[in-house]
Parts: C-alpha cells; sequence; structure tokens
C-alpha cells in the first residue's frame, strides 16, 4: 500500500540507470495488481450499486495500465518479452491438449498478436 508518511520515500537523486528502469517498471505493475485487488475487495465488501460501479471502473483503468506497463516492459527488455511469449505458448498448448479455448486470443500481456 502506499507510503506517505515520507514524502522523500519515493525521490531519486539522480537518473536511473536501465536496469534500475525495467526494476521500476516492475515494482510500477506490482502496485497496479495490488491496485486491482483492493478495488475488487472494496466491491465485494459494499452492496451499495453506484459504489460499485465507480470502483469497478477505476479498477479496470488499473488494468488498462498494467498493458501499458507491460508494452514498456517488453519494450526495455526484450529477453524477458520472449519469457513472457514462451509462458504464453505453454499455456496455450496445455488449453489446446484441453480443449479450451481462449476467451480473447487477440490480447495477450506477454506479447500482442498481429
Ligand atoms: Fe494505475
Amino acid at each position: 500500500m502506499a507510503a506517505f508518511g515520507n514524502p522523500f520515500t519515493a525521490n531519486v537523486e539522480r537518473k536511473m540507470t536501465k536496469q534500475e528502469l525495467i526494476q521500476a517498471i516492475r515494482l510500477n505493475i506490482a502496485g497496479e495488481l495490488e491496485a486491482i485487488y483492493v478495488y475488487d475487495a472494496h466491491i465485494q465488501a459494499t452492496d451499495d450499486e453506484f459504489a460499485k460501479k465507480v470502483i469497478a471502473d477505476i479498477r479496470d483503468e488499473e488494468k488498462a495500465h498494467i498493458g501499458e506497463l507491460m508494452t514498456l516492459l517488453r519494450y526495455l527488455d526484450p529477453t524477458e518479452a520472449e519469457k513472457f511469449a514462451e509462458g504464453e505458448e505453454e499455456v496455450r498448448e496445455m488449453m489446446e491438449e484441453l480443449g479450451i479455448k481462449e476467451s480473447n486470443p487477440n490480447t495477450t500481456v506477454g506479447s500482442l498478436k498481429k
């Protein structure tokens, strides 16, 4: 969760190296996942339909942010992108073996199909 107690927590005194930027993007992705988890918990914890709708909209924006960050990560680290694609292919093969169809085969986390 957010740590706003120290206003200098997120400040850095110099520019990041590329490797540090890659690590920062991974941290950003983790933050987006945590936000989705928390928003979902709040949706499940209220019966107020309007609040559910607003929070769900915000939660879905966080999902889009993950897509943006994953695309940036693939750009910054193409070798990592290859690993993402390998993992996706492994799961697709398992799904195919079990006769499971992908719900949306055109959108993936590790690689965008052309
Ligand atoms: Fe976000």
